[in-house]
């Protein structure tokens, strides 16, 4: 059965025949046939523009990681783009409008903070946004993302060794388990994790206020 879906080609190819299209309209010989046509497509923009920037914004509020998905995704990140949507000036403006408190820092948001790449095992990056201060660390191919304070105190965990997966405290040598956050010597504490999404290109966003 022939696939419903179109290739990334066939989509660019697609899209690319309309802009060429779209264009002609100003060749029109019929100015009565070009202000129609015109009106037409304005109003297919406005009727497209204010449904993608709900479902943009609904997706960045509710569903953050599904944001890095749909940049990955040829056809997705084209549309959202030809309205703008993946523009940070649009992003920040959703996440800062009064709909929302007026105030991003409380929203949830992907924030790029390195290449996995360029990360080296078995070592901890230390990060700090918007007061977090957080723990980028490489182990046995894996990256995670913690919080830089040790348990229940204020000490912080940069400089801590990472051995077999877990992330040693420079202070007292407390080990906490770097895939789940669990501490070696008493489960009931744990290492507050981030999210983080990593890219084709190995791209980490780690995730906040989520
Ligand atoms: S402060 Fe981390 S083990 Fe004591």
């Amino acid at each position: 059965m022939e696939s419903i879906f179109l290739s990334d080609t066939d989509y660019e190819q697609l899209a690319s025949q309309t802009e060429d299209l779209i264009a002609k309209v100003d060749d029109l010989p019929y100015p009565k046939v070009k202000d129609d046509v015109q009106a037409l497509l304005q109003n297919f923009d406005m009727l497209h523009r204010e449904a993608l920037t709900r479902l943009f914004k609904e997706i960045i509020i509710n569903y953050p990681a599904l944001h890095s998905k749909m940049e990955n995704d040829k056809a997705v990140y084209l549309l959202f783009s030809l309205y703008d949507l993946f523009h940070s000036d649009i992003h920040n403006e959703i996440l800062l409008s009064e709909d929302f408190g007026g105030n991003g820092d409380q929203y949830p948001r992907w924030i790029p903070v390195g290449n996995a790449n360029e990360l080296k095992e078995n070592t901890a990056y230390k990060y700090a946004e918007e007061g977090e201060v957080v723990l980028i660390c490489k182990t046995e191919g894996t990256v995670y993302a913690v919080k830089n304070c040790c348990g229940n105190t204020a000490l912080p965990l940069d400089g801590a060794a990472i051995e077999k997966g877990y992330l040693i405290c420079p202070w007292h040598g407390c080990a906490y388990r770097l895939s789940d956050g669990v501490m070696e010597t008493n489960p009931m504490n744990k290492l507050k994790k981030y999210p983080l999404t990593i890219g084709d290109e190995g791209v980490i966003r780690l995730g906040l206020n989520m």
